[in-house]
């Protein structure tokens, strides 16, 4: 080969930049069509598997003797079965100017979760839209969080325009219905491109059949997209992923640079502790180096023996990050299971992660008009503006700034399932005004003076079950002994402090949220607490646990079965139930979860209330001994 063309290549294959972008589009939008061709006709495929698809196309295609390229793109037998693509698929494919990876997200609208993982490292959006039919529900759906997910560049591709007779008005009526959407959602670069991903028109080739269009094909914008580049000129972020000590004498702290540039003798601090040093030495892949930049993994020593492990963050002295435990961010719900404020759930971000819980829904983003609605819980595909309290401080970056250090996951603690994904917009100062006050009289010499150890009893159980019968019994026979306590009682509390809560599941979360901490104050102050709630969901029982020292929490199943509970019907609350006139009713039309490591379970259909209060005694006092 002639040096020239070598020199060439070489230098053609440098200023190849990686593209990697998201293709959203609605189910029957050609985007499997789309995806297929331009692997096709960039020359991807291997001629055996062209072959194949000629006769696959004949065999089970919709084209008729045309080639059906959606039939290349994975996951198709389901999206045949389903008419639905159900994962996020990644594909590589190249160009003698480029190389790109493209997530395929699917176009379903429960699917939504899907888009979100696609999404949260891409350049550019592909947005479809079927000249047919213009802008969809989906379409708002997609372009919504293609913008909270901080893409800025979207290619509109308005497909099947053969079937709308190549017509220049059509394209540009969708063209200026986008405009107005990506307007209202900040995203500032939208190109549109009339298409035919059937023939391949405008798609790698130029259209004969639209002379109007005077732009660019789809493979040449993509091309000519600028990618987001390794922010090497930022201060330097560090998250580290392990520590690194193959023996006493060395000990390194490694992980990938996410931002800017670090070299030996850097001032750091390591976050969130907050501890300065210096960079001692950096090593990469090659030995040590005198400086590695964003993007590489690296090896740090640092100069003092700092604590430094896992999730900690080292950044630059001079211009660290936030570091903060409440914030305002943007959830988009993933699960099937509602969001409830105060539920905890696991949050994590980078390679940290904390307990968290939302303490506010601010509001609800209705995605096909953009309206800010009022919202006690978020459903499935919910997007709402949050607030969020940590168990810990974290260091952050907003999302906007850096995605790696403000971009987070919410994990279901109950079956580790992600139910979220969020994005942080800036950190709630409220914390930093708020300490702990050292009091002298602590709740160890409260209790001292009672003569007692302070204890929660925790009776939960269906209505009707037999909670504050045996409650009351178990306070009798304590307080005869001496002991000094206190009822919460449901129905009690609901006429005070929990005046404002109903039944529903979100009401009910935080009726048991703040029951806990009620028993919480009383325990510091020394009493034995009796909790009489129906407490219907696991999470918020161990909740309430999590708030007592171990030991100190007792949770007892007060059990009846519905039937049984129904048939007694004490306050005639079940009838009403059944009539309809009481919504949300435990047992009838809201869940009752069974506790699964209750310290005691009552049966109290085979024993009587007596009998069991004084089996509440006996396990209380044994825990006292
Ligand atoms: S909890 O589910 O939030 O823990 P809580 O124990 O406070 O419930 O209140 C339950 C009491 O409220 C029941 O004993 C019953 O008397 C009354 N009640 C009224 N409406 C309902 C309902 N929809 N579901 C259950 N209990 C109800």
């Amino acid at each position: 080969m002639a040096a020239g063309a070598l020199a060439e290549r070489l230098r053609r294959h440098e200023a190849r930049t990686r593209l990697r972008f998201i293709t959203c589009g609605s189910v029957d939008d050609g985007k499997s069509t789309l995806i297929g061709r331009l692997l096709h006709d960039t020359n991807l495929l291997p001629d055996d598997q062209l072959a194949a698809l000629e006769r696959d196309s004949r065999r089970h295609g919709t084209q008729g003797e045309r080639i059906d390229f959606a039939l290349l793109v994975d996951g198709l037998a389901a999206e045949r079965e389903q008419g639905i693509t159900i994962d996020v698929a990644y594909r590589y494919f190249a160009t003698p100017a480029r190389s790109f990876i493209v997530a395929d997200c699917p176009g379903h609208e429960q699917y939504t979760r899907n888009m979100a993982t696609g999404a949260s490292t891409a350049d550019l959006a592909v947005v479809l839209v079927d000249a047919r039919k213009g802008l969809l529900a989906q379409t708002r759906r997609h372009s919504h969080i293609v913008s909270m997910l901080g893409i800025r560049q979207v290619l509109l591709a308005v497909n099947k325009m053969d079937l709308v007779g190549y017509r220049q008005d059509r394209f540009e009526a969708i063209d200026g219905d986008y405009r107005r959407l990506a307007g209202r959602l900040g995203i500032a670069d939208v190109q549109a491109i009339p298409l035919c991903a059937l023939d391949g028109d405008n798609l790698c080739r130029r259209s004969a059949a639209m002379p109007w269009y005077p732009g660019p094909t789809l493979l040449e914008a993509l091309e000519a997209a600028p990618a987001r580049t390794a922010r090497s000129d930022a201060p330097l972020r560090l998250p580290v992923q392990w520590v690194n000590r193959p023996d006493p004498e060395f000990r390194g702290l490694a992980g990938t640079v996410g931002a800017g540039t670090v070299a030996p003798g850097d001032e750091v601090v390591v976050l969130p502790a907050g501890r300065r040093t210096r960079v001692a030495r950096v090593l990469a892949s090659s030995g040590e180096v005198a400086a590695a930049v964003a993007g590489q993994a690296v090896t740090v020593v640092l100069a003092d023996a700092v604590d430094a492990s896992r999730g900690d963050l080292i950044a630059a002295a001079g211009d660290p990050p936030e570091v903060a435990d409440q914030f305002a961010a943007h959830l988009l719900w993933m699960a099937e299971k509602p969001l409830y404020p105060g539920r905890r759930y696991w949050l994590s971000l980078g390679t940290r992660t904390a307990t968290a819980q939302v303490t506010e829904i601010r509001h609800r983003i209705d995605i096909d008009t953009g309206a800010e609605l009022a919202a006690r819980h978020l459903e499935l595909n919910g997007i709402a503006s949050v607030r969020l309290s940590l168990d810990q401080p974290l260091p952050f970056e907003p999302y906007a700034v850096d995605p790696a250090l403000g971009g987070f996951i919410l994990v279901d603690r109950e079956d580790h399932g992600t139910v979220a994904a969020g994005m942080i917009d800036f950190a709630l100062r409220r914390a930093g005004n708020i300490h702990w006050q050292h009091l002298d009289v602590d709740r160890a010499a409260r209790a001292r003076l009672k003569g007692q150890q302070p204890r929660v009893l925790w009776f939960t159980g269906l209505s009707g079950a037999g909670k504050s019968t045996i409650a009351n019994l178990v306070e009798k026979k304590l307080h005869a002994r001496g002991f000094h306590t206190f009822i919460l009682d449901g129905d009690n509390v609901r006429h005070g402090l929990n005046r404002d809560l109903g039944f529903t599941a979100a009401d009910r979360v935080e009726n048991v949220r703040r029951v806990a901490e009620v028993a919480r104050l009383m325990t510091d102050a020394g009493l034995i607490v009796l909790v009489s709630f129906i407490s219907p969901f696991r999470a918020e029982r161990r909740l309430a646990r999590e708030r007592f020292p171990d030991g100190e929490f007792i949770e007892i199943h007060v059990k009846a079965s519905l039937a049984t509970a129904e048939r007694r019907d004490s306050k005639g609350l079940y009838a009403k139930a059944r009539a309809g006139l009481i919504p949300n009713f435990t047992g009838i039309d809201s869940p009752y979860e069974d506790p699964e490591a209750a310290e005691l379970v009552l049966d109290t259909e085979n024993e009587p209330a007596e009998a069991l209060a004084t089996r509440v005694v006996d396990h209380l006092l044994a825990t006292l001994a």
